[in-house]
């Protein structure tokens, strides 16, 4: 099963599609590449919204949408990518943000070097209720933060996610290709916000895996999307 794990396809609801036009442009897109099932994770801010008011205008974007689906179109399960706070730690509400029918929690770190104060609050929360952790695009934060900060992150019980799109290009593609290689990995995404977004589809990162990569990873892909959706453990011995 093709599973795309981020992405900002709802209409109206953050900087991802503008309009129900465009949200079925990129449905259209996703389904010509094969995508049987994508997770609309529009951004969750705790600093500008309620997790009750942000739900209640996710399902009010979908609702919209959901009268232009048409079959061919990926099943979608809605979720959130949510910013670290360190005020969610004492939200008991945070389960609503989780992806649908699951414990996954798509979490994204702040554009800043990843400070112990940060890995010690991921540490509490995947270890809170039932709550299991997936980092969204692990390799982005290289920008923001060392190699040693971010793999301390990761050594924690999360999984790790990678944009389609960092697969395309020469130096992120390296970043990849070491992330994998220390067992960081685990589910793609394509992060997709608008038609003209210049994002990837999953494809693309296929492409890649399979040539320069390993074609194994690609069932490995599946088999942990399959699990999660599924609300099932992800073991360390899953990743890529
Ligand atoms: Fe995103």
């Amino acid at each position: 099963m093709k599973i795309d794990f981020h992405s900002h396809i709802l209409p109206g609801i953050d900087d991802g599609s503008r309009s129900v036009e465009e949200s079925v442009e990129l449905l259209d897109m996703m389904a010509a590449d094969g995508v049987d099932i994508v997770c609309a994770t529009p951004h969750f801010y705790m600093h500008e919204i309620s997790i009750e008011k942000f739900i209640k205008r996710r399902n009010e974007a979908y609702a919209t949408l959901k009268e232009h689906l048409r079959p061919e179109h990926p099943k979608i399960l809605l979720g959130a990518e949510v910013l670290y706070n360190h005020a969610l730690l004492r939200c008991e509400e945070i389960k609503q943000l989780c992806l649908q029918g699951t414990d996954y929690l798509l979490w994204e770190m702040p554009y800043t070097e990843i400070t112990s104060a940060i890995i010690n609050d991921t540490d509490e929360l995947a270890h809170t209720d039932d709550l299991k952790i997936m980092v969204a695009h692990i390799e982005r934060y290289l920008n923001f933060t060392s190699y040693s900060s971010l793999a301390e992150l990761m050594s924690l019980d999360v999984i790790g996610q990678l944009n389609a799109k960092s697969f395309t290009s020469f130096s992120t593609r390296r970043a990849c290709k070491k992330l994998i290689g220390d067992g960081f990995v685990y589910i793609l995404g394509t992060d997709y916000h608008r038609p003209t977004s210049g994002h990837a589809l999953l494809s693309a990162a296929e492409e890649v895996i399979a040539k320069k990569f390993n074609p194994k990873m690609i069932d490995r892909i599946a088999h942990n999307g399959e699990k999660i959706l599924a609300n099932e453990p992800i073991h360390k011995l899953n990743s890529l």
